[in-house]
């Protein structure tokens, strides 16, 4: 027993300690996951022993003493936390537990809306006009923050009535959570790491500082939002759901989440929400960090009423945690397809969200000076989807000396070439082509799932290949045969067979995915996609100028040109990519091992024009530019803006440009308006 009290009491005694860095300094030394097991562990603990729970137990009490520096307020009821669950079982249980407590079969549904990682705040109306705003401290008594609230623009300071049946009530306590938008987070602390001020750990302890501010003058300058998801006291108790109670929240002016608060007609139905919340977490602006499942009739939470630390009427479903703590063991540098060079931390594994965490990218120098990010250091890792881990912040005070400040290398670790950072960049790149890791980046990329798609094909085969000299690029990959293959090292006959027939069945493929596996610097999945929805075809991507790929808006009702989501920036490195010359020559080679996907084929006989990229310059005389375009397109030609080593004619009307000048240079062939008709078929030659 002597055991147990002291286990429990230092348990406490941590819980505590983290309140306070979390709830009053704003500035957490473990993650949310980390302080979820201490608090688990407590609970259970004094669901074992009841004996020993104490009033003072942070199992029964919520958030902290407010800050002396701010005046207190006293909050009409209680602001209560939410209980928690971590698993389907858990939410079956909640409705369980309703059920057995009510004692008889009514009916009811649930509401399920995100839980916003954010701080809790209640707002009180009084004859519609705001009063006061107060965080909520220890539930009872919270800080004053009214003109710090007040600098918030989605928060009104008079209520408006827009419905005849809904008058303001003289009395309205409205709870809700200020929170900040992950971009402007980051924004925030970029300009913090700039000015050397501490950067906050995520977007809900930014919001947190930014409110509890003294100075209202800071706040105002802090990109703080509200959601309203609930009530204290009200005069006009009126609504027989929490839906209902919603919608006249947001009649009045008050800000809710409306396209995310969802009525479930049982528990089932609500599952799949929280479900489906989880899944499309990645896609929120602000960070939410589990789904709240409210009872969604009045009457029934009314009997169900509360317990000491939260309502028996709603359960807040924790999303697996997207960040934990753990150590790096060790930073090096790795060569990406690109020769770009990225800073890496090796940490002691971690279990993130269900993956089994090993390494975090530290993006650049810039990045970890700006972290202070050191060899040996204790971090918070977060992994949001399919996103690579990043280091969020270093916890210092674990520091015991030994860590190691890191710098990145002049020279490419893996060929020793001098790297080079370009005017404007923060990455440093290897400049040489045939740096080995830059060839293995690039093999990897190649056939990876969203590229090639060669299953089997791994690091370690890849390797072996280039070692012994069987693969130099991508399209070797195509002319490898199962003799090659057996020799290399402890590979057996059977997987010899099914890497052949993987690498065979990768030839059949789709545009997009090829684009997207030639690994053109900024074409990723989403680009690649782009490309070949807008071109259709191989050839016209390969032939289009940086003209044609950026996207412009229109002039005076002009159309749009260019292709909506490139810019400036995609737009030279894609066209830069078919104008090297090793480029044009390995997809020369590619293509001719047989890759193929179903193009969009014309559907008009062979003419001279197919196949052919055009150029126009000036202006012709039977028809308009539009329709000379039509025309080439139409009979499976391609269009560029300008004139390149990849151009085949340049049709030359009246009044022509600097165009034809270049294709003379070039030695392109010029076609005069007449010629170009007997092209298209229309002429009288
Ligand atoms: S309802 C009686 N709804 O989560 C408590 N809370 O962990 C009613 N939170 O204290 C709370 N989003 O600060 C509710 N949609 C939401 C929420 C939400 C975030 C916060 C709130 C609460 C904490 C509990």
């Amino acid at each position: 027993m002597e055991e147990i009290i002291k286990q429990i009491e230092e348990l406490r005694e941590k819980i505590r300690y983290h309140n306070h860095r979390y709830y009053s300094l704003d500035d957490p030394e473990i993650s949310d996951a980390d302080y979820d097991r201490l608090f688990r562990h407590l609970l259970d603990l004094e669901r074992q022993y009841p004996e020993l729970i104490t009033p003072d137990s942070p199992t029964r009490s919520v958030g902290a003493k407010p800050r002396e520096a701010f005046s207190e307020v006293k909050h009409g009821r209680p602001m209560l936390s939410l209980e928690n669950g971590f698993q389907d079982e858990d939410i079956i249980a909640f409705d369980s537990r309703i059920r057995r407590f009510l004692g008889d079969d009514s009916h009811f549904d649930y509401t399920v809306e995100p839980k916003i990682d954010g701080l809790a705040v209640e707002l009180v109306y009084e004859k519609g006009k705001l009063t006061v705003a107060s965080t909520r401290g220890d539930a009872y008594v919270g800080e004053n923050v009214t003109p710090n609230i007040k600098t918030i623009l989605t928060i009104p300071l008079t209520l408006t009535r827009r419905n005849r049946e809904r008058p303001i009530p003289d009395l309205l306590e409205v709870r809700g959570e200020v929170y900040m938008e992950s971009e402007a987070f980051n924004r925030l602390n970029r300009k913090r790491a700039e000015k050397n001020l501490p950067v906050f750990a995520n977007p809900r302890n930014a919001a947190a500082g930014s409110l509890r501010q003294l100075d209202f003058r800071v706040t105002l300058k802090r990109p703080l939002n509200m959601f309203c998801y609930g009530i204290g006291r009200i005069s006009t108790p009126d609504f027989s759901t929490q839906h209902e109670l919603m919608m006249a929240l947001n009649e009045w002016g008050l800000r809710i989440n409306i396209p995310h608060i969802k009525v479930c007609k049982d528990i089932n139905e609500a599952i799949d929400q929280c479900h489906h919340l989880e899944e499309t977490r990645p896609q929120f602006f602000y960070e939410i960090d589990g789904a709240v499942i409210k009872v969604n009739r009045i009457d029934i939470q009314k009997r169900l009423g509360e317990k000491t630390r939260s309502p028996r009427w709603a359960l807040a479903y924790k999303f697996k945690p997207s960040q934990e703590t753990t150590r790096i063991t060790k930073i090096d540098v790795q060569v990406g397809r690109t020769g770009a060079l990225t800073p890496v931390a090796h940490l002691e594994p971690v279990e993130i969200g269900g993956v089994l965490v090993k390494r975090a990218t530290l993006h650049n120098q810039e990045e970890i000076n700006r972290k202070d990010i050191r060899e040996l250091d204790t971090v918070i890792i977060h992994r949001a989807g399919d996103v690579i881990p990043e280091v969020v912040k270093v916890i210092e005070s674990k520091r015991t000396g030994q860590e190691k400040v890191f710098v990145m290398p002049d020279q490419c670790p893996a060929c020793g070439t001098a790297v080079k950072k370009k005017e404007g960049e923060v990455v440093l790149r290897c400049a040489n082509p045939d740096c080995p890791a830059q060839i293995m980046a690039s093999l990897k990329h190649f056939v990876s799932k969203g590229g090639m798609n060669i299953d089997g094909l791994g690091e370690k085969i890849i390797a072996q290949l280039l070692d012994r000299g069987m693969v130099q690029s991508e399209s070797d990959i195509y002319g490898l045969s199962h003799e090659d293959l057996m020799k290399l090292n402890k590979i057996e006959q059977k997987s010899a067979d099914n890497l052949l027939r993987a690498i065979e069945d990768s030839k059949k493929t789709t545009l997009a995915k090829f684009i997207f596996a030639l690994g053109i610097r900024h074409v990723g999945e989403h680009i690649a996609r782009l490309l070949a929805d807008h071109f259709k075809r191989f050839d016209m991507i390969q032939n289009a100028s940086r003209e044609d790929l950026m996207y412009r808006k229109g002039k005076r009702g002009e159309e749009d040109s260019g292709i909506k989501g490139i810019g400036e920036e995609i737009a030279w490195s894609i066209a830069s990519y078919f104008e090297d010359e090793s480029n044009i020559q390995n997809i020369r080679r590619l293509l001719g091992s047989g890759i193929l996907w179903e193009e969009v084929k014309p559907a008009f006989p062979p003419s001279p024009i197919s196949g052919k990229t055009f150029v126009l310059t000036g202006s012709l005389n039977s028809m308009k530019r539009a329709q000379a375009k039509e025309q080439i397109i139409g009979k499976g030609g391609s269009l560029s803006s300008s004139i390149s080593r990849n151009t085949d004619y340049l049709v030359v009307g009246k009044d022509p440009g600097s165009k034809l000048k270049k294709a003379e240079d070039l030695g392109v062939s010029i076609l005069n308006e007449d010629k170009f008709l007997i092209m298209l078929g229309e002429g009288h030659g």
